[in-house]
């Protein structure tokens, strides 16, 4: 492990600094928050599971219509924040990425899901319909 001089040591403050007075302006660290509603037909109750690297949501049992929701803020440092969920019912196990930073930051600071059996579709803000319908992984 090399050590640090003074001029680097320096550098590294004055980095921080600007990089602790840059982030509550910056709009990419925005809080995003995602939600997932239900739309299973059938009375049938959707299990979500998410997790990213570092964190473990939790399981969230959900009854049609009903929807569960959790915020994160992207890191500064990682680009590519990513949660994914599995998504259970009678007679079915899915998985979904349910934020990819590089497919959802520029789209949706809510993104906002509703899940159906052949897969989930997030609200395009644009339009204001739920149209934006991916498979499952
Ligand atoms: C959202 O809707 C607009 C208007 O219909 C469309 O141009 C756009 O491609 C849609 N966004 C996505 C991500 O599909």
């Amino acid at each position: 492990m090399a050590c640090l001089n003074g001029s680097s040591v320096v550098l590294l403050i004055t980095m921080t600094l600007f990089l602790l007075t840059m982030t509550p302006t910056c709009g990419a660290l925005k809080t995003r928050q995602v939600r997932v509603t239900s739309e299973l037909e059938g009375g049938k109750p959707l299990t979500v599971h998410c997790k990213s690297k570092d964190d473990d949501l939790g399981v969230h049992v959900l009854q049609p219509k009903g929807s569960y929701e959790f915020s994160f803020k992207p890191n500064f440092f990682t680009t590519s924040t990513l949660f994914f969920c599995s998504f259970e019912w009678p007679g079915a196990f899915h998985w979904f990425d349910i934020y990819v930073d590089a497919r959802d930051n520029k789209i949706c600071s809510k993104c906002h899901w509703v899940v159906y059996e052949d897969g989930p579709c997030m609200y395009n803000w644009s339009d204001q319909q739920y149209n934006i319908c991916h498979t499952w992984n």
